[in-house]
């Protein structure tokens, strides 16, 4: 077992690098997994996340969804009845965008490897951009934030689909059970990965909770920020405008 094996993703540089050896590898069995252990919600969250798009105001725009992965969120999009558009989902694991080739058929997605940080996009380039369950992974939150508004176009949206720790104490005992106990074991069992899913609910722990979010989206340049809870807070999303 070798020391990347071992260790969870760190803090800084080598955090990157750490979270895009974890998504190669467990890139097999994400789709399966994502599915199941959400117990399919994540489904109707994405069908939510694309509706605060507002893509139907420009329906033949260009798009970006970050952190694509198997391109769920991209694909939800481009299925919309009446879009005319194109979405580019980028991501920099190369094994997910190989798995998730196989949803996109004959739909306008094209798959860009490229990292969320250091984006390979013109400025004002989107009419809308999206991210789904990807910037808890980031290691700098801020500088991918600032990508996202710097390839937007002017009025363009952005929205932040991501895990949350929710606020009642009810819900939130349930959640840190399913989350910390039961996740990681079936996770690891059916994934054959050591550690991705302890690392999961690691990262929605020391993520910052939804009004900090906000105010990171704020300090981007987005204005109008909004965001509200799904499912009791096991999830949030947040819409950020480009002035
Ligand atoms: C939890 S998956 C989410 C995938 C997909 N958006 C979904 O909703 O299922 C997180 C994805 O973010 C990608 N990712 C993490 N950091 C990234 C970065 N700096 N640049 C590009 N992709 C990144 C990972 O490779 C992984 O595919």
């Amino acid at each position: 077992m070798t020391a990347l094996r071992e260790a969870e993703p760190a803090a800084g540089r080598g955090r990157a690098e750490q979270v895009r050896t974890l998504f190669s590898e467990i890139a097999p069995r994400y789709d399966l997994l994502n599915h199941l252990l959400s117990l399919n919600v994540d489904r109707r969250w994405r069908r939510r996340a694309i509706r605060e798009l507002g893509w139907e105001a420009a329906p033949g725009g260009a798009y970006l969804d970050l952190c694509t992965g198997t391109f769920d969120l991209a694909v939800e999009l481009a299925a919309r009845r009446g879009f005319e558009g194109t979405v580019l989902a980028s991501d920099f694991a190369l094994p997910m965008l190989a798995r998730g080739l196989g949803k996109i058929h004959d739909r306008p997605v094209l798959p860009v490897c490229g990292d969320t940080q250091r984006l390979p996009f013109a400025d004002r380039t989107f009419a809308g951009v999206t991210v789904g369950f990807g910037v808890r992974n980031l290691s700098d939150l801020a500088s991918g934030f600032r990508e996202a508004c710097r390839v937007l176009e002017p009025g363009g949206r952005f929205v932040v689909l991501e895990f949350s720790v929710p606020p009642g104490r009810l819900m939130r005992g349930a959640y840190l059970l399913y989350f910390n106990h039961i996740l990681p074991r079936a996770g690891r069992l059916v994934s054959g990965h050591p550690w991705a899913y302890s690392y999961l609910p690691k990262s929605v722990e020391g993520f910052p909770g939804p009004r900090r979010l906000a105010e990171l989206i704020r300090e981007a340049g987005f204005t109008r920020v909004e965001w509200f809870l799904l499912t009791g807070g096991i999830a949030a999303i947040h819409v950020g405008v480009k002035g």
